[in-house]
């Protein structure tokens, strides 16, 4: 197979990066790669118990460590954590090594997905408003993604759809 970018999925946690990859990867026949899940099986804790055990720091260097070794791959998708694009060099390295995607929703859509699972470490003490500016601040930096799904209107299988028609195209 000819060797090509890998495809990149980045947005908000809630926004749906593992199960649109995990379907996309399927659909294209790749490989899938979640970073945060390729953390956890390598350190044997959950996300949630890393940043309760070892902080936020050392979870932010695992991060950078595992997606810019991972970004190295070829022909995966790769689904990055929620907070990953917003370090300058994981940003740089992800546009370079491969197609952004950034999975777009309403604040008020991630705002009611995010309030579902309690595990979420970084917005577990957040309330709506201090959560919408979150959202607000990182879409500026979402938006440097080369393509950008407004996601909202659309379903799971409408959505792969259009990212494979990308892929394709490129
Ligand atoms: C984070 C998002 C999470 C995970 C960690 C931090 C963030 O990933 O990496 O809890 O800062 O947005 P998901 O976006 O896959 O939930």
């Amino acid at each position: 197979m000819k060797s090509k970018k890998n495809l990149i999925l980045i947005g908000m946690m809630g926004s749906g990066k593992s199960t649109i990859g995990r379907l996309l990867a399927q659909k294209l026949n790749l490989s899938f790669l979640d970073i945060d899940f390729l953390i956890e099986k390598k350190v044997k804790m959950k996300i949630a118990e890393i940043f309760e055990n070892k902080g936020e720091e050392i979870f932010r260097k695992l991060e950078k460590e595992f997606t810019l070794k991972f970004l190295n791959k070829t022909n995966c998708i790769i689904s990055l954590g929620g907070g990953a694009f917003i370090d300058e060099t994981i940003k740089k390295e992800a546009q370079k090594k491969g197609i952004t995607i950034w999975l777009n929703w309403n604040s008020q859509t991630l705002i009611n997905r995010i309030k579902k699972n309690k595990k979420r470490p970084v917005v577990i003490n957040l309330n709506d408003s201090e959560l919408k500016n979150l959202i607000l601040s990182r879409s500026k930096i979402y938006s440097k993604a080369k393509y950008k799904i407004d996601c909202e209107n659309m379903n799971k299988i409408e959505i792969v759809e259009k990212i494979k028609q990308i892929y394709e195209s490129i």
